[in-house]
């Protein structure tokens, strides 16, 4: 049975109550599914390069939603009541932030910003402050601190692999969702569909800016990262 669909995931239940069946399609959507367009084999190429990310996360002590990977397409993963928050870590100025603020494409940032945005496709996932989510009841105030700390952690686990394989970590995006006891564990996409990243040595864009902005070669630069990220995992 389909619990829920998104823009480029199918959510299905399995049999046990505690897990669920994640399937990527090869959906490659921007502006808040305003473009829109297939890319034969994307989810099978998301489906692993998220598996990377996911097992890194939890090599290295970050709890996640992953548990493994069921085939080409599929993941099992822990089902979680998930945190209506998405947090967007920034290394270097760039989308949104550019748009918003007076600061160039590629600054880089003295610290790591980090936003919190209210998830809503009607309202545009506006940002929203720390007061907000807990007056609302999105989330405590205990939870935002734990989620706080865990971003950091994130971004330094996932900014080191990245440098392993020449590739400069911009900005991403995770979710959070809770297990029955509270506890919180990383969910929802894991990819180059939500992160900025960068060539280092060109600054070439390899993740789904290249949709965005038409820049063409969208399936091949996801398949360059899988390579990259798969010959350094297996050395
Ligand atoms: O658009 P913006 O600059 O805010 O995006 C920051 C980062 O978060 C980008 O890597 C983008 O792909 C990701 N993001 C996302 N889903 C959203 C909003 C942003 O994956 N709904």
């Amino acid at each position: 049975m389909k619990l829920t669909e998104g823009k480029s995931r199918q959510v299905f239940a399995t049999e046990s109550e505690d897990e669920v069946r994640v399937f990527h399609k090869d959906d490659e959507t921007a502006y808040n599914g305003i473009k829109h367009v297939i890319i034969p084999g994307k989810g099978i190429i998301i489906n692993k390069i998220s598996a990377i990310l996911y097992e890194t996360l939890e090599r290295n002590g970050i709890a996640t939603h992953y548990i493994r990977t069921i085939d080409d397409r599929q993941q099992l993963c822990r089902k979680v009541d998930p945190i209506r928050l998405e947090f967007i870590v920034r290394n270097y100025a760039a989308g949104d932030m550019t748009e918003r603020l007076d600061v160039k494409t590629g600054t880089k940032l003295s610290i790591p910003v980090v936003e919190c945005c209210y998830k809503s496709d009607e309202l545009d996932d506006p940002i929203i402050n720390r007061s907000y989510a807990i007056a609302l009841g999105m989330a405590s105030r205990e939870e935002l601190d734990l989620i706080e700390e865990e971003l950091g952690h994130i971004n330094l686990v996932l900014t080191s692999l990245f440098h392993e394989v020449g590739i400069k970590l911009v900005d991403f995006k995770v979710e959070f969702g809770r297990l029955a006891d509270g506890t919180l564990l990383v969910c929802d996409e894991l990819s180059p569909d939500s992160c900025r990243l960068w060539d280092e040595q060109t600054d070439d864009s390899m993740d789904r800016d290249r949709f965005r902005y038409d820049l063409g070669n969208v399936g091949e630069m996801y398949e360059e990262v899988l390579r990259r990220l798969s010959n350094f995992i297996n050395e």
